[in-house]
């Protein structure tokens, strides 16, 4: 399989090939995802959630996505090495300063091994940033419609309907420099307009099929979060049940004795 680089994730939308993308955060999984042919892996800040057990991805640090990232790089290697690995921007390494931004984003890539990086804003509200990380030759991908870095300001995960402000921050993210752009919860008319606005992929979330790509959580559609199920999230396996089912029988086994057996014993 070809490497999915930069320009040819780009020349996905107008070749008509749709972008899968997965978020993954340890090395393992990102090998699975690898090897079933995700076309990138993101490296989400809802790590935070996932993985750490927090309400919101605020706590998030740069130090905390640099490691998760170069797990799942290995992994990626270990399974092929063709998937683009985005590293996410936290809360607070991007909106403080442009040079606090190029910095952090730049370790992503010389500290993480990422390809390229993601932060939660458009044109409109951080186009300047934008195009300042993509000067340093950090490519970037711009997330608009439902922000969750700024769920407070928000006040709580809303679809996003502002047809005209969507596609202004999406059309400025492009002209700032991005390389796609993710678009979080907006309808299926914000997806349409924003897709057709735009010559860089649209990679949705929560966002129809209108899209030129779509991204998920990799554990939520695997059915690890038994009880998140948003409209959106379709689950194409059932591992929390079967991870249950799986500790509960060894545990009956070890209490009961039945493992480890003959053949697990040494002799
Ligand atoms: O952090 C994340 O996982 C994301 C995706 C949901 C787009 O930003
Ligand atoms: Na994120």
């Amino acid at each position: 399989r070809t490497p999915m680089t930069l320009p040819r994730f780009v020349a996905a939308k107008s070749a008509g090939r749709k972008l899968a993308v997965l978020t993954a955060y340890d090395a393992l999984t990102a090998r699975l995802f690898e090897e079933a042919g995700v076309d990138a892996l993101l490296v989400g800040d809802t790590v935070g959630v996932v993985v750490q057990g927090h309400a919101t991805t605020l706590p998030v640090t740069v130090e905390q996505i640099v490691y998760h990232t170069a797990a799942v790089v290995r992994g990626r290697d270990a399974g092929g090495g063709r998937a683009m690995v985005i590293a996410d921007l936290p809360f607070l390494s991007y909106q403080t300063s442009v040079a606090d931004a190029v910095r952090n984003a730049g370790r992503m890539l010389k500290e993480g091994g990422a390809g390229a990086v993601k932060l939660e804003g458009g044109g409109v509200d951080h186009g300047e940033t934008i195009a300042a990380i993509a000067a340093a030759g950090v490519p970037v991908m711009a997330h608009i419609g439902l922000k969750p870095q700024s769920v407070h300001a928000v006040g709580g995960h809303r679809v996003q309907r502002d047809v005209d402000a969507l596609v202004a921050d999406a059309v400025g993210a492009e002209a700032a420099g991005a390389f796609a752009i993710v678009l979080e919860l907006v309808n299926d008319e914000v997806a349409q307009a924003v897709t057709r606005a735009v010559g860089i992929p649209t990679i949705g979330i929560g966002a129809g099929p209108h899209c030129d790509g779509q991204v998920l959580v990799g554990a939520d559609m695997l059915g690890l979060n038994p009880g998140f199920a948003p409209k959106f999230l379709k689950k194409y396996a059932d591992l929390g049940s079967e991870t249950r089912r799986a500790a509960a029988a060894y545990c009956e086994e070890v209490r009961g004795g039945a493992y480890p057996a003959a053949e697990h014993t040494h002799r």
